[in-house]
C-alpha cells in the first residue's frame, strides 16, 4: 500500500537526489511539494522541483513556493559556492510545462496534513521556515502530521556553515527552535551521520555509464557539487545529507543508536548562533531514557547508504 509523503524542500543538489529517492522508491505516494529559500531562492527551488519531477516522470505533483525569507531576518542570497547560482551545479534541466500552484508552502503543507490525518509522512530537508508557519496556521500540525524527518543540525559533529551550526538549521534558526519544541513524531539526521556517507567518483561515473536524462543530469550536478567537497575531504566525492534523510523516512535505512532526547536551538545572536542543544548526557548508561516529546537523534546508521542511493538513482 501507497503511504502519503510532502516534501519541503530547497532544491539544491543532494535535495534533487532525495526527489530522486522518492520518485524511484515503491510505496511512496509523493502528495505535494514545497519550497523554501536556502541554497537558492524558494522560487528558483521550485523551477528546479517542477524540472526534476517531470524528467522523473511525476509531472503531476503539486509544488508550491514556500517562505522566501526567514521568521526574524531576509534571505541574502544562497549558497553558490556549493550548489551554483541556479541550484544544481549550473546544469540546465529540460523546463517543464507545470508551474507552482498558487497555493503558499505553508498552506499545503496544513492542506496536505488535515488530507491524511495521522498519516502524512512529511520530510523537510532546507530552512525550516515553512513548518513554522504552517505551525502558525495549524496549531494541531504535531498531531495531524504522523512521523516527520528532518535533515538538518549537528549533536556532537562539528558544523558546516559554522563551528557548531548546520545549514538549514543556521538559516533560520527560530523556525528550527519551534519545529524542534512543537511536539512533532520527529527524527534528526543531521551532520553526525550525514558527514559518514558520500559518493564517490566511481559512483558518479556509474550514474553516467546508466545514460538516462536523470542520471546524466544528476551526475553532471555531482560534478560541481564534488568540487566543494574535495576542500574538505581532499578528494572529489559528495555528502548524502538529503538523500539520507529521504532514505529514513521511507523506512529503508535503519538507525542503528538514535536517542530520543529534547533539542532546542540557539536562536541568539551570540556565537552558537545556529546550533541544535541535544541533551545526550544518558550516553554514559547507553541512552536508557525515552523523554517524552523528545527528537529522535540520529547518531549512526547501519548498512552501505552510498550503494543503495546508487542502485536507486538508476532506476530513473
Ligand atoms: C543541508 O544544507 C543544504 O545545503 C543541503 O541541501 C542540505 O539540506 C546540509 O547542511
Ligand atoms: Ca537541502
Amino acid at each position: 500500500m501507497n503511504a502519503p509523503f510532502f516534501l519541503d524542500c530547497d532544491t539544491g543538489i543532494d535535495d534533487a537526489m532525495a526527489i530522486g529517492w522518492l520518485a524511484a522508491t515503491p510505496g511512496v505516494d509523493l502528495v505535494g511539494v514545497s519550497t523554501v529559500s536556502g541554497n537558492l531562492d524558494a522560487a528558483g527551488g521550485a523551477r528546479n522541483t517542477l524540472d526534476l519531477l517531470a524528467m522523473m516522470g511525476r509531472p503531476d505533483v503539486p509544488v508550491s513556493v514556500g517562505a522566501h525569507d526567514f521568521l526574524d531576518h531576509a534571505y541574502s542570497g544562497g549558497a553558490p559556492e556549493v550548489h551554483g547560482v541556479n541550484g544544481i551545479g549550473e546544469v540546465t534541466l529540460p523546463r517543464a510545462a507545470a508551474e507552482p500552484t498558487g497555493t503558499s508552502g505553508a498552506q499545503a503543507i496544513v492542506d496536505a496534513a488535515r488530507a491524511h490525518p495521522g498519516e502524512l509522512n512529511l520530510l523537510a530537508i532546507g530552512p525550516f521556515t515553512n513548518i513554522a508557519l504552517a505551525l502558525e496556521l495549524e496549531p494541531r500540525l504535531p498531531e495531524l502530521v504522523g512521523r516527520f524527518t528532518v535533515m538538518g543540525g549537528a549533536a556532537m559533529a562539528p558544523g558546516n556553515v559554522s563551528e557548531l551550526a548546520e545549514a538549514n538549521v543556521a538559516n533560520d534558526p527560530l523556525a528550527a527552535h519551534t519545529v524542534f519544541t512543537a511536539g512533532f513524531d520527529l527524527t534528526m539526521i543531521g551532520l553526525d551521520v550525514t558527514m559518514k556517507h558520500v559518493f564517490e567518483e566511481s559512483h558518479r561515473q556509474e550514474l553516467l555509464a546508466v545514460g538516462t536524462p536523470v542520471t546524466t543530469a544528476i551526475a553532471q550536478m555531482l560534478e560541481y557539487y564534488y568540487a566543494f567537497y574535495a576542500q574538505r575531504y581532499g578528494r572529489p566525492c559528495a555528502v548524502l545529507h538529503d538523500p539520507l534523510a529521504a532514505a529514513v523516512a521511507t523506512g529503508e535505512v535503519e538507525l542503528a543508536v538514535a536517542p530520543t532526547v529534547p533539542v532546542v536551538v540557539d536562536h541568539t545572536d551570540g556565537p552558537g548562533r545556529g546550533q541544535t542543544i541535544a541533551d545526550l548526557r544518558d550516553v554514559y548508561q547507553g541512552f536508557p531514557t525515552v523523554y517524552p516529546g523528545g527528537t529522535r537523534v540520529a547518531l549512526e546508521i547501519s548498512g552501505d547508504f552510498a550503494g543503495t542511493l546508487l542502485e536507486r538513482l538508476s532506476r530513473l
